[in-house]
């Protein structure tokens, strides 16, 4: 009866497959001897050598042995195996791969050596599985503890390795090493990250990018933790927790992931007008970032470089690309986001390793004490920028990332930037946000990495020689030696004593009359003369760009009262905006503005705040897409990609199918992406060379079509042949001054250097 069941027939046949003589590993028994005795030899007669072979001996000397030889390369163009292992089959099937000369022995974390890899300890072919086998217990315990708790902000980062050097002193303004020897390389590692998402979230939502560089340099560590925009959301750090819970998951629902387009970071910032400010950014391009290598980055506060003399000069800090800045479009930006979740990151991954290293410049503006008091808003209030019309920058140096990390755990997360990471000769203001992050990092470390003695993670640890009393605490990895963990001390000899000479001094500012007590100084009331300053400065593009992203958000906002409150803020910053905005969102009427606490004044506009005007027209660290099939014209592809290489672009080839395409009068062209799974948001320009059979084909396929719809609506320059024409009638697309001839590839090349903003009206209605 039972063999008509089908779950008991398949338990029968598999307990017959167990008394089948299967190849024997363990030493001592002969080949074919019965499993269930071979395994009794290993548990009862022998229960170490089952854990590790007796010294010389093989664990594997009669097996039944397929040791496959390895392919060579050269005569089947696969990439080479990197073992020099043994192959052999357990009794299961199993792949053993047994260490050759070259290899390493796998061991426990204790050093033991391990036999077998594939198999834990039984006490019968068919279990239980033994307690006592502490190699299984080793490995999955490290395994169930592998996620450490990831960052509370800023969670999903991409980093590397390069160096920043100086190339102007300002030994004039600071004793600072770094900032005093021209010429000098400093080894940085560069934490580029998100705010809002978690560590699996994507890398193209509409966020803030994080900025952080430690600098390790002769006189300890120096963390510059930034953003990609100057200024930020809130004035005081005691503010910090309500504005992440509101951006993050709403706590009832755990949703949106990654996003501030929902009601209770709206709801907040309805309440919070000192946000509008940095509201105008986030709502601007700089939040949707082609690359993380074309991202400007800013110290945000107003930080103090100290002389000799201990006097002061303030200072900002500024990263400049120089690649340029570039944004995506919002529609190309969502889409990024089902077509590659790690855009960013395989990015910054791909040009490092390929060797095209990312640079920026690093200029300061510096500015007096006098000089900031002559400035019509407070420069210790981080929602406020200093325009550069007003303190122009002056470039001190260049930062090149060269070096892709060797393991993404062990640097990129377990790095701990920290703003109080800072060296003598630079000291804070007293910016109150500056004051908060001062704390916070540190403390969030302790629990994030576990313990007090993260900093000696090798990618925490400063690269110069450092010494102090400090003991013990979790996972201490290094081993004092003497009696004395105390200073004063007379008994032996200690490294650490202090140094009033080179040590770290603060300002000593004088304290002003003020009295203590918990108070905003009215010098931070005017929430919205720098919010105007910014939607004014902008070209109409980018002024669109952020109507359209107000009303996507708010829009997205399920309370009107809400999105009423928002839009009456507006119209304090610009009337137009809040007109524009509030037709965006369908209201009848515009909705009151609050009372401002400040009279709003206007500011000259700041050129140098736009993204699209200061574009660089370059394709230098972009990458080019294109599509073929069999039949395609050899030579206009070749004229294609020698032009775009020539012009310093990456070039793609795309295809139907990953192996490649025939070309015609040519060879077959392996393709880099397969066209279903390499859609066109990730290019910054995109041709199709197709054969007319092909043209006719791809028509009729989505993929193509939208390969295409896609780079027209994301302003792109498309080159066509002729075979391609029928597939850009299929997308519906109108030719213009950006749909370029394939023949004609230096056409091609100007156009594809910038976005073609002219066509926008023709792809969607902006506010
Ligand atoms: C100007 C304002 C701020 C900027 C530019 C900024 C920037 C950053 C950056 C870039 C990171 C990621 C560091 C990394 O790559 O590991 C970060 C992390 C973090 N920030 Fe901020 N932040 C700001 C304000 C604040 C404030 C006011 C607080 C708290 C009072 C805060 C608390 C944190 C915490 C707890 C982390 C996680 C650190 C870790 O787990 O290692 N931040 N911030």
């Amino acid at each position: 009866m039972d063999e008509d069941r089908p779950g008991v027939a398949t338990r029968s046949r598999k307990i017959r497959r167990g008394t089948v003589e299967r190849a024997c590993l363990h030493p001592d028994l002969p080949i074919g001897a019965p499993t269930r005795a071979r395994h009794t030899a290993l548990t009862r007669s022998c229960p170490a050598s089952a854990q590790s072979p007796p010294a010389g001996a093989s664990p594997w000397p009669r097996a039944r042995s397929r040791a496959s030889p390895l392919p060579n390369p050269a005569t089947t163009g696969a990439t080479p195996r990197a073992t020099s292992a043994r192959e052999v089959r357990g009794t299961g099937d199993e792949l053993h791969q047994v260490a050759g000369n070259a290899d390493a022995t796998l061991t426990t974390n204790q050093g033991a050596p391990i036999s077998d890899n594939q198999n834990s300890l039984r006490a019968t072919p068919r279990g239980p599985t033994l307690l006592e086998d502490f190699v299984l217990r080793e490995k999955i315990t490290h395994f169930d503890h592998e996620r450490i708790p990831e960052r509370i902000v800023h969670a999903r980062g991409s980093a590397a390795h390069g160096f920043f050097e100086l190339t102007r002193s300002l030994a004039k303004f600071t004793t600072a090493g770094i900032f005093n020897r021209v010429g000098e390389r400093t080894p940085v590692f560069t934490r580029f990250s998100t705010v809002a998402g978690g560590a699996g979230s994507v890398d193209t939502p509409r966020d803030v990018r994080g900025f952080a560089v430690k600098f390790y340099t002769q006189e300890g560590n120096f963390d510059l933790v930034g953003n990609n925009i100057p200024v930020f959301f809130i004035q005081d750090a005691i503010k910090f927790p309500d504005l992440v819970h509101s951006v993050k998951m709403e706590p009832d629902r755990a949703f949106p992931q990654a996003a501030s387009a929902h009601d209770t970071f709206w709801d907040f910032i309805s309440l919070t007008p000192e946000s509008m400010h940095m509201i105008m950014w986030a709502m601007s391009d700089r939040t949707i970032p082609r690359s993380l290598r074309m991202i400007e980055g800013f110290g945000v506060h107003s930080f103090r470089l100290l002389d000799a003399k201990g006097r002061s000069t303030f200072c900002k800090f500024h990263w400049r690309p120089r690649l340029g800045l570039q944004s995506t479009v919002w529609d190309e930006a969502v889409k990024l986001q089902g077509a590659d979740n790690d855009f960013h990151r395989r990015d910054l991954f791909e040009s490092i390793t390929a060797g095209n290293f990312p640079e920026w410049d690093l200029a300061v503006q510096l500015f007096t004490q006098e000089e900031a008091e002559e400035f019509p808003f407070d420069h210790l209030d981080p929602t406020k920028l200093i325009p550069e019309e007003l303190v122009p920058l002056t470039v001190i140096g260049r930062m090149v990332l060269d070096r892709w990390p060797d393991n993404f755990f062990a640097e990129t997360e377990q790095v701990a930037f920290c703003p109080a990471n800072i060296v003598p000769g630079i000291d804070f203001s007293n910016d109150p946000l500056l004051q908060g992050r001062l704390f916070s990092y540190l403390d969030t470390q302790l629990l994030r990495l576990g313990g007090p003695n993260f900093h000696q993670l090798p990618i925490n640890a400063p690269k110069c020689p450092f010494a102090n009393h400090q003991r013990d605490g979790h996972m201490q990895m290094r081993v004092p030696k003497g009696r004395v963990a105390y200073e004063p001390s007379s008994l032996e000899r200690t490294d650490g004593r202090e140094n009033p000479a080179a040590g770290f001094r603060s300002f000593a500012e004088p304290a002003d009359d003020g009295a203590k007590g918990r108070v905003r100084a009215e010098s931070f009331a005017d929430h919205y003369s720098q919010a105007r300053l910014f939607f004014r400065s902008q070209t109409p593009v980018e002024q669109s760009h952020m109507a359209f992203a107000l009303v996507f958000e708010l829009s997205k906002v399920e309370t009107p009262h809400v999105r009423a409150a928002i839009v009456g803020h507006l119209r304090h910053i610009d009337p137009d905006l809040a007109q524009r905005v509030a037709d965006g969102l369908g209201m009848d009427a515009l909705p009151p503005a609050p009372k401002a606490a400040a009279p709003v004044i206007d500011m000259p506009p700041s050129p140098a705040l736009q993204i699209i005007g200061k574009m660089k027209k370059t394709l230098e660290g972009r990458c080019v897409g294109i599509l073929v099939d069999d039949g395609s014209d050899a030579a206009a592809v070749a004229a294609l990609r020698g032009a775009a290489e020539e012009a310093g672009a990456t070039v793609k080839i795309v295809a139907p199918r990953i192996g490649g395409a025939l070309l015609a009068r040519g060879k077959k062209l392996p393709a880099d992406g397969q066209l279903a799974g390499t859609p066109s948001v990730v290019f910054d320009a995109v041709a199709l060379v197709l054969s007319d059979e092909a043209g006719a084909r791809l028509a009729t396929e989505a993929a193509a079509v939208d390969f295409v719809r896609d780079a027209y609506g994301h302003l792109k320059a498309i080159a066509v042949d002729a075979g391609a024409r029928a597939v850009l009638e299929a997308a519906g697309v109108e030719p213009d001054a950006g749909v370029i001839d394939a023949a004609n590839p230096a056409k091609f090349i100007k156009a594809a250097m910038t976005r073609q903003w002219e066509r926008e009206p023709a792809v969607r209605t902006l506010p």
